[in-house]
This record gives structure tokens, sequence and C-alpha cells, in this order.
């Protein structure tokens, strides 16, 4: 049987690559990240994402940096670093670029478009362009299926994503042109974002537009029919009874043990609406909308 993995980058940190940029302001930078947490040790994930926006990976020095900081042995840090595909155990690219090919994106092209940047780039998914350029991730659903299929450079969205827009795409971040994430976000570097991943605000965080169309879509729905929610005393009935719809336009009538395991969450989205529209938030880190 073969010893290959499937993932590629599941290894261990490179110790090979004892190379890094760490200065002592870095060192101070990652103290005060530790300083921010009542348990100094929950800092480390913020702590990894500064070691990679300084040294472009998690470098063995980085690692030991972190754990004499916070307390902890190289292989509590490294199990961390490991564990979660946002760190890198091999050089990133200036922009790293990630293609989603989850249920959603993948029934909307997500695959095609993967197949596409990587015959563009000239690397496989885990690899990164030999004059450091660029880097490619196939990930996992980042929570914005509404805009599929989703690519991501430097953590930012790029809404709705064809080969040919991300073809165009690449060429200008090759040739250094200004590119903006499709929800506002000028692209800066994978290192910037890592920087703010690590809690050293960009200036960028209140850029974009608020929540899109596609992800409204399901609360101006609710609004038009008037489906509001039934309080928690009046959906205590028989499983199995038919209670009017609270919608008098479709007429459709409900199972009331259908109506208690939907409405609450009716109730809760159709609050949200009727609030200020919410912003849609940056998008590094994973998916927030
Ligand atoms: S499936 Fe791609 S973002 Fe959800």
């Amino acid at each position: 049987m073969s010893d290959e993995t499937h993932f590629a980058s599941s290894g261990a940190i490179d110790t090979a690559d004892r190379s890094s940029d760490l200065a002592e302001a870095d060192l101070e930078a990652l103290r005060t990240i530790a300083a921010r947490y009542p348990r100094s040790r929950s800092a480390i994930m913020p702590m990894l994402h500064y070691v990679q926006s300084v040294d472009g990976r998690v470098s063995p020095r980085g690692l030991e940096v972190c754990a004499d900081i916070l307390g902890l042995s190289t292989a509590q840090v490294s199990a961390v670093a490991t564990f979660y595909t946002m760190y890198k155990r091999r050089p990133a690219g200036q922009h790293h670029i990630g293609v989603c090919t989850t249920a959603l994106c993948a029934v909307l092209g997500g695959d095609e478009l993967l197949t596409a940047v990587s015959d563009k780039l000239g690397i496989e998914a885990e690899q990164t362009t030999e004059d450091g350029m660029f880097s490619l991730e196939r990930i996992e659903c980042n929570a914005a299926c509404d805009y599929a299929p989703i690519m991501m450079v430097d953590w930012e969205f790029m809404d709705n994503m064809t080969p040919d827009k991300a073809g165009q795409l690449l060429d200008d971040l090759a040739s250094g042109r200004e590119v903006h994430s499709t929800r506002g976000p000028k692209i800066t570097s994978w290192r910037q974002s890592e920087r703010v991943l690590a809690g050293f605000n960009d200036g960028q965080a209140g850029q974009g537009p608020s929540a899109g169309e596609a992800s409204l879509r399901g609360v101006e729905i609710a609004h038009e029919r008037g489906w509001v929610a039934v309080p928690e005393t009046q959906t205590a009935k028989p499983a199995g009874k038919v209670v009017k719809q609270a919608n008098a336009t479709s007429g459709v009538e409900t199972p009331a043990a259908t109506k208690r395991a939907v409405e609450p969450a009716f109730k809760a989205t159709v609050e949200t609406a009727a609030s200020p529209k919410p912003k849609r938030t940056r998008t590094r880190a994973g998916g927030a909308k």
C-alpha cells in the first residue's frame, strides 16, 4: 500500500528550512499579541498568522519563538500549526489563490475554475509558482455559497468567478495593476492579509458594500409573503396537526411540527432584516459575510 498522502501539505513543519526574518521588533509584536488574552496560550493562532506575515510560512524559528513567549512546548504550537489549513508549512506566494470546490461551488463550476487557474499558473493545488508570485489551494466551503463559484485572493472574496474572469484577475495581479475584491477591499498581499489576521488593522475593514442581493433574498421573500414566527406558546400543539400558514400570498398549509422547527429561524431572520442592514464584512479568515 502506498504511503502517499492525498494532502500534500499535511506533513510537519519544514525543519530543513531554518531561514527566518523575525527581528526583535517582531518578537515585541508577538508579545503584544500574547498580552491581549487573559490566558496567553489563546494567542497561538494570531501569533502564527503574524509569523506567516513575516516569514511567509510557519517557520521553525517562528514555532520556537511562539512556544517561548507562551510557555508552551514547540510540539504544542506545532500541533495547532499543522491542524489548520490556513497555516502554511512551505512558503506561500505573494498572492495566495484559493478556489472552492465544495458542493455548491462545484455544481456551479468550481472544478472547472480550479483547473483553469491551475493551467494558467502552471502549478497544481498546494504548490507555489517558481517566481514566488502565486500559490494555489483547493479550499473548502467559505460560507459564500450565495456567490458561487468563489475564488479567494489573499483571503479576500472574488464572487461569481468564471475561468475568463480569473484569467484576467491573475494577469492584473502579475502585472501589478490595482485589484479589488468584488466586495471592495484592495488586494495587497498574502503576507499583509496575514498581518491583519494577527490583529493589526490595515484600515480597510470598513470597505465594501453592505449585504448583497443574493444574501438578502431569503429575508426579502419572507417580507413579501408576510412570514412571521409564531410565539413559542402557540406552537406547542400536537405534532402533525395542520395549522394555517401566516401567509396570505401562498395559502400554503404547513404541519405544526414543521412550523415549530422552522419559524424561530424565520423570526430571527426577519428581525435582523428589520434592523439596519448589516455590513457585509471583510472576508478574511473564513467566510464571514
Ligand atoms: S460551496 Fe463554495 S463557498 Fe460554499
